[in-house]
């Protein structure tokens, strides 16, 4: 065995190399492994820079395939012009493609804002959302915080260095709430035509907490408001009852319990019988039975008053769930922060 006949080997393997699917099938190519087993065979003289040919040679396909599959990589990703002006009548298959998207899925949460959502509006509820940055006066004046408040400090806010026009900073919204005031205003029109206000705010909310397993720092609520005459908390617990119902499938017991909120009077807690023991008691529930659900409420006079309502005429119910935490008793999920991670494996298990 020759230098040359290396030199005719390196030939033909890159001549195969260029007509093959699986480029590294080439490094598995039986010329290159007849060459490594002559090695023996090479007179003593010789047998150094033999070697040394052979694997300079392997060593040379393999940087090839790895700039194949460099360059096959990002061909995958079709190199669009994000400034043109797009026409949202072409054809889906004609559209640029930023990422494949044969693979992807929904996420879990989004599939259950979906069904959450769904239900509220065959109940007759508009859908709104909410806002990733709001102020001061829709996260608590608008709510019935007085300057000052000591209730003010229970929601853990992100604020910007930016202020609004009254010098107050920009609040990440630390609960759907922020979006009673704006509804209110814009859907009291009804009122005087004879309809309720009904309305669902399905949006994430952030707050600076401390992370664990039942707490994250950016977590989806969903809101209702219900205002018309003569509504009372019959009403209230009747429609969560239904929409729960509906969700967890089956018959349920609902119960509430005294609570505070500055924005609802009464306030209350919101439970409900475990839907998988029927109150037995199960890991899902902590063996009590019973589920907490979240906070809702009588809206309080003040609040229809700031959005122009008369509570002499006008009652209202409202609520605010985490979505989070409803997702994961549905699916037995151990770990809000799953959520979040960009975990496939977890992902993959709701495609
Ligand atoms: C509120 O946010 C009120 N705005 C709810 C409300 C609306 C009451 C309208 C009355 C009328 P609370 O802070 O309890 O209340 O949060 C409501 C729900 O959000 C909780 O029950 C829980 O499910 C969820 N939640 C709160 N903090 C977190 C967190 N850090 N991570 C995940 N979920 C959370």
């Amino acid at each position: 065995m020759q230098m040359k006949d290396i030199a005719k080997v390196a030939e033909k393997l890159k001549q195969q190399l260029e007509q093959l699917k699986d480029k590294r099938a080439i490094l598995r190519a039986p010329e290159l492994r007849d060459l490594y087993g002559k090695i023996k065979d090479v007179s003593a003289d010789e047998k150094r820079a033999y070697g040394q040919a052979v694997n300079a040679l392997k060593q040379e396909l393999e940087q090839l395939v790895e700039k194949y599959e460099a360059e096959a990589a990002s061909s995958d990703v079709e190199t669009i012009d994000v400034t043109a002006p797009f026409d949202t009548n072409t054809p889906t298959d004609k559209r640029p493609q930023l990422l494949t998207a044969d693979n992807g899925s929904m996420h879990p949460l989004m599939t259950e804002l979906q069904k959450i959502s769904d239900i509220f509006y065959r109940m007759g509820f508009t859908v709104a959302e909410s806002r990733q940055l709001d102020d001061d006066y829709h996260m608590f004046t608008s709510l019935n915080f007085p300057e000052g408040h000591p209730a003010r400090d229970d929601y853990d806010t992100f604020m910007t260095q930016q202020t609004d026009k009254n010098g107050k900073k920009l609040i990440a919204p630390a609960h759907t709430s922020t979006m009673q005031n704006r509804l209110l205003k814009k859907y009291k029109s009804n009122l005087a035509a004879g309809r309720p206000i009904a309305v669902l705010v399905p949006d994430r909310v952030f707050r600076n907490e401390d992370l664990d397993a039942r707490h994250e720092h950016t977590f989806y609520q969903f809101e209702g408001i219900y205002v018309d005459k003569g509504i009372h908390a019959g009403h209230l617990v009747a429609t969560l009852k239904a929409f729960f119902q509906e969700y967890f499938g089956g018959d349920l017991e609902v119960k509430i319990q005294p609570f505070y909120f500055p924005f609802t009077e009464p306030s209350f807690e919101f439970a409900a019988t475990c839907p998988f023991c029927q109150k037995q008691g199960c890991n899902i529930c902590s063996y009590s039975g019973w589920i907490e659900l979240g906070g809702c409420g009588m809206i309080h006079p003040n609040v229809l008053k700031m959005a122009g309502i008369d509570p002499t005429m006008y009652t209202g119910f409202a609520w605010g769930f985490g979505v989070e935490r409803q997702v994961m008793i549905k699916h037995g999920i151990e770990d809000i922060r799953y959520f979040e991670s960009g975990r496939l494996d977890f992902l993959r298990q709701f495609k």
